[in-house]
């Protein structure tokens, strides 16, 4: 039996893994804790935490994910996405325990025409995509093995606040509604990325000691824009409401966004036979469920 820690239980992809791990039956001891437990802001409390909590696997969920907001607040935004994942590789590192952390496309600037791969050159255009960047890098100096860092892309889900549920709320309240169209990717359903984790961490070749920190890829299939998306959603939930295509230059945002971060999976798929549907098939079960919440 594995003692297994999930961090930001109260984020998309953190309730997206509770929610599989509450409806399947488990071999394993599986603890969720949110910032009231394990506050990442804070260095002491950090180092508290792990005082009395020993675990094989640390599956870190938990980021300063407010891309707009890192603007100003650099500090917070590195603290949680840099140092306190520095803090827990070293903790990972000396528990002997194994570490699965998130990182994200917006290491990329996006400028390349064709679907990055991991060794792909970083680039971050935002301060959120720096911290992001440095919490990679500190975990691959800290901790040369027995790492494995997911960058993903575009994440929804029926939690919290998102681009599905955002397009579902306006589309209701409007008629009309204008939506970037150059800034291409591939969405992700967090209940898909959370059935890769646990695939993962279920796999002989993950769980041996010792395997080299690698960064991977995942994604849902496809490649749309934020207009195409939003218009898929629209369809799928009813709601009559038009969409008008505008470039990322008529929506000025506090942070610059990467124009293509489409990702390979090609790695993920190899190691770990972990498969990645397509986009339309995610989004209407997550629209199925979000429906039922509106
Ligand atoms: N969302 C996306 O589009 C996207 C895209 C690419 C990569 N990612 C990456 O995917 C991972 C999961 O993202 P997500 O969409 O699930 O994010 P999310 O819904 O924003 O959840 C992040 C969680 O981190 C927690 N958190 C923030 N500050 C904290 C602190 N000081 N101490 C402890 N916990 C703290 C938040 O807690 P509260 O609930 O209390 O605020 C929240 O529950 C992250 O690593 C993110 O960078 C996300």
């Amino acid at each position: 039996m594995m003692r297994i820690l999930v961090t930001g239980k109260n984020g998309q992809l953190g309730k997206s893994i509770h929610k599989i791990v509450a409806n399947n039956e488990q071999t394993d001891d599986f603890v969720f804790v949110g910032r009231e437990e394990l506050d990442l802001s804070n260095e002491n409390n950090i180092t508290r935490y792990f005082e009395n909590n020993v675990f094989d696997i640390i599956i870190n969920c938990a980021a300063y994910t407010a891309v707009d907001k890192a603007e100003e607040e650099v500090v917070l935004a590195n603290q949680i996405n840099h140092l306190a994942v520095s803090q827990l590789a070293q903790i990972a590192k000396n528990q002997q325990a194994k570490l699965i952390h998130i990182s994200t496309d917006y290491v990329f600037d996006g400028e390349s025409d064709k679907p990055y791969i991991e060794t792909d050159e970083t680039n971050p255009i935002n301060v959120y995509g720096r911290t992001k960047l440095a919490g990679e890098k500190v975990i691959q100096e800290v901790m040369p093995t027995d790492a494995v860092i997911i960058r993903t892309s575009w994440v929804y889900s029926e939690y919290g606040n998102n681009f599905v549920k955002t397009m579902l709320r306006l589309g209701k309240e409007r008629g009309e509604l204008s939506v970037v169209s150059d800034q291409i990717g591939s969405p992700t359903y967090a209940t898909d990325l959370a059935k890769a984790i646990l695939t993962i961490v279920h796999k002989k070749n993950y769980q041996d000691k010792g395997s080299l920190t690698e960064i991977y890829h995942y994604s849902n299939e496809g490649e749309i824009s934020w207009y195409e998306f939003s218009k898929e959603i629209l369809e799928l939930a009813d709601i009559q409401c038009s969409v008008n295509p505008i470039t990322t230059e008529q929506y000025p945002t506090p942070a610059k966004r990467p124009k293509n971060t489409l990702m390979h999976k090609k790695k993920i798929s190899g190691e770990f036979s972990v498969s990645a549907s397509d986009w339309k098939n995610s989004i209407s079960k997550c629209v199925a469920l979000s429906k039922l919440k509106l």
